[in-house]
């Protein structure tokens, strides 16, 4: 892996827009007046899982809020205030939360393994882990961090679900699907948790019937 310097960093981004404007010219001047992405990332931050990247999508075409684990609290004002302003001014169509297999705050909770202050936000995952300890402990133990790692972002899901932006939203009868994606380090491939949501009412099933699907497909 190479291991640029700062400055190299701003040589790569003077050849980058170079490219980026020969290929196609008045790219920039057209992404300045507005962004219009039909979508909304919610992921971990860890520098392994990037939105555009992994999903070939280029600035201006997915809203992205990340942090440790891809959490999201509704007393998070940082989080929320992301969701709503997608949501409501840019009136993204499809909204999803991404983890990752091997995510290391995942497993920090999973283990409770102390790594700082950041305990105290993956304090949120191991409630994940407490709720779904009987699932769980059926798990074989190579798989258990992986099905943490889903059933983390199946709970995450429910939780914007639950957001009052979202609920004002799907009251108002505008239309935003939420979705939970799980990426793969070792393939690089994104997997569809089969949780879509865009409605209150699809809460409970899509919950019962993505966790089912954690473990029939761990047990396999
Ligand atoms: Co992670």
């Amino acid at each position: 892996m190479s291991n640029p310097s700062v400055a190299e960093l701003f040589a790569r981004n003077r050849e980058w827009a170079a490219a980026m404007e020969r290929d196609r010219p008045g790219f920039f001047r057209s992404l300045m007046a507005q962004q219009r992405p039909a979508f909304m990332w919610i992921g971990c931050s860890d520098s392994r899982v990037p939105a555009n990247q992994i999903t070939g999508l280029e600035p201006g075409e997915i809203f992205v809020h990340r942090n440790i684990a891809n959490v999201v609290i509704p007393t998070d004002l940082n989080c929320i205030s992301t969701i709503q302003f997608a949501v409501d001014q840019l009136k993204v169509r499809d909204l999803m939360v991404v983890g990752h297999h091997g995510c290391g705050g995942v497993l920090a909770a999973l283990e409770d393994r102390r790594v700082g202050l950041a305990d105290n936000w993956l304090q949120h995952v191991k409630n994940v882990r407490d709720r779904h300890a009987n699932l769980l402990d059926g798990v074989a133990p190579e798989f258990r961090h992986d099905a943490l790692c889903e059933l983390n972002v199946i709970e995450q899901v429910i939780n914007v679900a639950h957001t009052t932006v979202i609920r004002d939203a799907w009251s108002r009868e505008q239309k935003v699907t939420l979705h939970g994606w799980v990426y793969a380090l070792s393939d690089g491939l994104l997997r569809d948790l089969r949780i879509s949501i865009d409605g209150i009412d699809q809460i409970e099933p899509a919950m019962r019937h993505a966790v089912e699907q954690v473990t029939s497909r761990e047990r396999a």
